[in-house]
């Protein structure tokens, strides 16, 4: 049998037959049915309302941080997270480039430039060998570090926890304090996700996660700004809400500021999801389990596992497979075909048309890792 028909019945395997099986299903019950109800008729839908501070004191309770700003999507945290660590215009931020697009987007919206490094064979992440040599490599200056390959000041780090599973954080903060540069952790991937006890995103001055459709906890779309100094917490909330100054009619505002703030509709749907995030991630580790036996008993495709010493969210549950990209892409023309919706890993950022022009470091395994890794269907309800 062929590597892709080994793989498309190691999924079916697991997943059943239905004809249609999608990567990743928004899990919505009466329950969240019920909260938008209740938001629609109070008539608070928009940026004010009590269902997201319920929302953010949630999520901040689960997280562990002691800030959580309620904003309109993960790339709108990422952005002002990003000013709010200190990143000004003209400067670089080293971002892995085996990373969804919104990573380097929110870095330009920034008025910064992405300036890409390598992944981790083990983690998936960004690898802490690339940053640290870009690092070594670059030469102090009064103004900071400034990356010779650009002529750039590196104005802040973006690590990514990569389908859920955590990058090495701790080491890349150690890396980074050598040098005084700001971790912003780009978790729009990985709520649920552990580095011992402690959650991901709240080891950089500020972290950030997604709640877009596809993610484990769905506003429909949205984001959140984690970070436990309460002076960024302030002024994050402030900046994604006009900038307005609290009065009861005037309308004074004291920045050039963004309209970023979660829809209460939206926070509806969140609380309604995150009182179930518990079940989500038991459901996942238990399709987890189930892809990991499967795969066990196949050589040329290996199940991807949480890294040691992490708890993973299994957001997207992940196989690599042996024979190079002509093999991946026969994994995929089969398990498309057959109703299986599988997915590569995004192309790497340093390769898409907006950022091809753009210096990079040496990304061998990133492009290694394009190669040979396929995303398999992940819904919770597959295993609930
Ligand atoms: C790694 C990563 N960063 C950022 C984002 C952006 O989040 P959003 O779609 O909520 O803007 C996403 C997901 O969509 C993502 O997967």
């Amino acid at each position: 049998m062929s590597a892709a028909a080994e793989v498309l019945r190691a999924i079916r395997d697991v997943v059943g037959d239905a004809p249609v099986v999608g990567l990743h299903v928004p899990d919505i019950s009466t329950v969240e049915r019920q909260r938008v109800q209740e938001c629609l008729d109070s008539t608070f839908v928009s940026s004010v309302g009590a269902f997201v501070t319920e929302f953010e004191r949630g999520v901040a309770a689960f997280t562990g941080a002691t800030g959580a700003v309620a904003v309109s999507s993960g790339t709108a945290a990422l952005q002002v997270a990003l000013e709010l660590a200190g990143v000004r215009a003209g400067d670089d931020v080293l971002v892995p480039t085996l990373s969804f697009v919104a990573t380097a987007n929110a870095v330009v919206h920034a008025g910064a430039q992405p300036f890409f490094v390598d992944s981790d064979e083990e983690t998936l992440g960004m690898s802490v060998e690339s940053v640290a040599s870009v690092l070594r490599d670059s030469r102090q200056s009064s103004d900071g570090l400034v990356n010779p390959a650009t002529g750039r000041r590196i104005g802040a780090i973006v690590p990514m926890h990569t389908l859920g599973h955590p990058m090495r954080v701790e080491e890349l903060l150690a890396v980074a304090a050598e040098h005084d540069i700001p971790v912003v952790e780009d978790a729009a991937e990985s709520l649920g996700s552990f580095v011992g006890d402690r959650h991901t995103g709240t080891f950089g001055r500020l972290g950030i996660l997604s709640f877009n459709g596809n993610k484990i906890v769905t506003t429909g779309g949205g984001g959140m700004i984690l970070t436990s100094d309460d002076e960024l917490a302030r002024k994050a909330r402030h900046r994604t809400t006009t900038a307005k100054v609290p009065h009861r009619w005037e309308f004074e505002h004291d920045e050039v500021a963004y309209n970023y703030r979660m829809p209460n509709i939206n926070a509806a749907l969140g609380v309604a999801q995150l009182d179930r995030l518990g079940a989500f991630l038991s459901s996942k580790r238990r399709l987890a389990a189930r892809y990991r036996d499967r795969f066990s008993e196949m050589s040329g495709a290996t199940f991807i596992e949480e890294p040691s010493g992490t708890r993973s969210n299994y957001w997207l549950c992940a196989v690599r497979v042996e024979g190079g990209r002509e093999t991946l892409d026969d994994v995929l023309t089969a398990t498309n075909d057959a109703g299986l919706m599988c997915r590569p890993f995004w192309n790497p950022l340093h390769e898409q048309s907006p950022y091809r022009h753009l210096a990079h470091a040496p990304v061998p395994v990133a492009l290694a890792l394009r190669d040979s890794v396929v995303c398999i269907p992940s819904s919770p309800a597959l295993a609930s």
